[in-house]
């Protein structure tokens, strides 16, 4: 007996409600999945990217890590882009940031939280990489700031992968997109730095 009896009771009552709508939703969902979005977006829990843009199972192939950080030598995001790209052949690759991300806000500081010290040091990099950019703000505004160029050096590093190197060689229509939630309000931001090829 499973001590989490109310969530298995929550999964049956959504799939129930799911079914009752249309029947057939699982088994042609079972067959394959053709999403055309990849979400790359941080675990916080206050952020799931499905919701957020109101899509059902089946349209959004999610990677999320604490701060969502693209890392240049990260199989496993690395892989869940490759696969994304090559395979399922989306159009469009999301990197999405939120405010109020306790990631950036630990990075800002010089906090001990153990191993994930060592994770938040991409992130430390995108503020020596812009340091001038903070001059003369605010805590809030710094912190926003540091949310935004954050998802903007990932709009970069997904961009210079050699997985969408290639997929742009090849003339794949694919498209990085940087994105800020705000948790505030639940409504997203387009930091207007779309990277097309192909
Ligand atoms: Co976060």
């Amino acid at each position: 007996m499973s001590k989490l009896d109310h969530l298995f009771q929550r999964n049956l009552d959504w799939a129930t409600s799911i079914k009752e709508r249309d029947p057939d939703f699982f088994t042609n969902l079972s067959k394959q999945q053709a999403p055309d979005y990849m979400w790359i977006g941080c675990s916080d829990s206050r952020v799931p990217a499905n919701q957020i843009v109101n899509l059902p199972p089946g349209e959004v192939f999610v990677h999320r890590n604490i701060a969502n950080v693209v890392v240049h030598t990260d199989l496993n995001c690395l892989s869940v882009l490759q696969f994304a790209v090559d395979v399922l052949n989306v159009k469009h690759v999301v990197i999405c940031g939120h405010y109020g991300c306790g990631g950036i806000e630990a990075a800002m500081t010089d906090n001990e939280y153990g191993l994930v010290d060592n994770w938040l040091r991409h992130v430390k990099d995108v503020y020596r990489f812009n340091e001038k950019k903070f001059d003369g703000l605010d805590d809030r505004q710094k912190h926003n700031l540091l949310c935004e160029l954050n998802v903007k050096e990932q709009v970069r590093n997904i961009s210079n992968t050699t997985i969408v190197k290639n997929a742009w060689k090849a003339g794949k229509e694919l498209s990085i997109h940087g994105w800020v939630y705000n948790i505030e309000n639940g409504i997203l931001k387009d930091l207007d730095t779309l990277v097309s090829g192909g």
